[in-house]
């Protein structure tokens, strides 16, 4: 399946938007709502193919999802034992989140469970979670060069560890938590940068022994789960096209509401005000323990920045987005410190570089680093390499173009944004 959009220059956007709910979150409520005892209520669930992968899986394994209506679920938790063997294979799609916090889970139980995935997964490194499990104790055979489908091996005594994840993920730090819940006695995780906290802020919320600061956790094997409410706010990667989008388009004025604006996930908003962005965060209100806004974003003239460093983490899915800003900004922006974008649903930097010179912008890239100098951006053929953030970009960098832009392979945006079309539209965006 191929999914190709039109995209060309808006005259701005306005409205009071929503968007659909937190991802990260909402692949934690239906793991956590499953391990815990009686029955957790979701709302605001993200109905995107990512997390439906998740709550498929838990089907699989025994756990009873009720949909009292979209976007609310009520599952039936089992318990910390209670998730009973799958005949068929677990299958994540698109999803790194899933397959990775499911491996550590899944090292922890009686039986044997194997994690497949589509092409894009099959292909992203899986040393980072295997390596550290088996040090706990975890058994887990991987298609050469540790890629999936990966045969995760039940039955494995696993034990505590003082353990630092060696990357900045929160995909391999909720793994670890996730087996760690089952190991005997204290674990002590650390990480080379703090990364989101949501794992550790859902699991102390239902009751279990952990405590956390940013970038080390310390948790007891051997705690109990208590189910309850669950409210997931809007996510803001995907609000962040939206921002980005009412910043460079003229005549712009947006506001949106019920955005999560948890610290380790607000690095975009830090950027694109530091470049000169004119975002007003208000409403300030906790949901559930999370930090949660309103946002007003207007048309602002922005200028280059050198990234700092430290943001990175903190804007991990949203550099993509960012360097569409730079590549409209006046002056040269610098970045570093991005390897990581290698290693998502595309090679990001490689996907951006390629359709933003396509596009006319002046870019550079090392391994690790992009060089962008902003300027006037022209239509094109793009390929969005089944990228859901890279098309949502490039839908964006089309509404400051001139003439048309086609973007290919655009089918994976219902894995986090389901409605982006239709939502981009109703805002003024050219796009179908
Ligand atoms: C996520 C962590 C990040 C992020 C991904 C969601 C999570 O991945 O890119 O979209 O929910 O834990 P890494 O852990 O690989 O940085």
């Amino acid at each position: 399946m191929s999914l190709t959009w039109t995209a060309a220059r808006s005259s701005g956007l306005h409205g009071l938007l929503r968007v659909p709910g937190d991802k990260s979150i909402s692949h934690r409520a239906i793991i956590f709502g499953a391990l815990a005892e009686g029955r957790t209520h979701v709302s605001g669930f993200l109905e995107g193919e990512d997390t439906r992968a998740t709550e498929r899986i838990f089907s699989q394994l025994g756990v009873r999802i009720e949909t009292p209506d979209a976007q609310s679920r009520i599952i039936h938790g089992v318990g910390l034992h209670g998730l009973q063997a799958s005949a068929a294979p677990l299958d994540c799609g698109n999803a790194g989140t899933g397959m990775r916090l499911l491996t550590g889970l899944l090292c922890a139980q009686a039986f044997d469970s194997v994690l497949i995935g589509d092409a894009s997964l099959s292909q992203r490194p899986m040393a980072r979670v295997i390596n550290k499990l088996e040090a706990m104790g975890g058994r887990i055979s991987a298609r050469e060069g540790n890629f999936a489908p990966l045969h995760v091996h039940g039955g494995q005594y696993l034990r505590p560890v003082e353990i630092d994840t060696g990357v900045a993920s929160a995909q391999v730090k909720s793994a670890l938590l996730l087996a760690a819940m089952y190991a005997e006695g204290e674990s002590v995780i650390t990480e080379p940068r703090p990364t989101r906290d949501y794992t550790e802020a859902m699991m102390k919320s239902m009751g279990w022994p952990i405590s956390y600061s940013p970038g080390r956790i310390r948790i007891r094997g051997g705690g109990r789960l208590q189910g309850g409410d669950i409210g997931i706010p809007g996510d803001i990667s995907s609000a962040a096209f939206l921002i980005t989008a009412a910043l460079l388009i003229p005549g712009s004025d947006i506001t949106l509401e019920n955005i999560g604006v948890n610290p380790r996930r607000t690095g975009i908003l830090q950027a694109l005000r530091l470049m000169g962005g004119q975002i007003e965060v208000f409403n300030e209100r906790e949901q559930g323990g999370e930090p949660v806004a309103d946002l007003k974003i207007r048309h602002s003239a922005l200028k280059a920045i050198e990234l700092p460093e430290s943001l990175v983490p903190d804007m991990i899915d949203e550099c993509p987005i960012f360097f569409v800003a730079a590549a409209l900004a006046e002056g040269t922006t610098d970045a570093s410190g991005l390897a990581e974008l290698r290693v998502k649903e595309s090679d990001r930097i490689a996907s951006m570089v390629t359709g933003l010179r396509a596009m006319g912008a002046l870019v550079e890239e090392t391994p690790d680093s992009v060089t962008i100098t902003g300027g006037h951006l022209h239509g094109a053929v793009i390929q969005s390499h089944h990228d859901h953030r890279i098309a949502m970009s490039f839908a964006v960098a089309a509404q400051c173009a001139s003439g048309e832009t086609l973007l290919h392979d655009c089918d994976n945006v219902a894995t986090s944004f389901p409605g982006f079309v239709d939502l981009a539209q109703s805002a003024g965006m050219i796009l179908e």
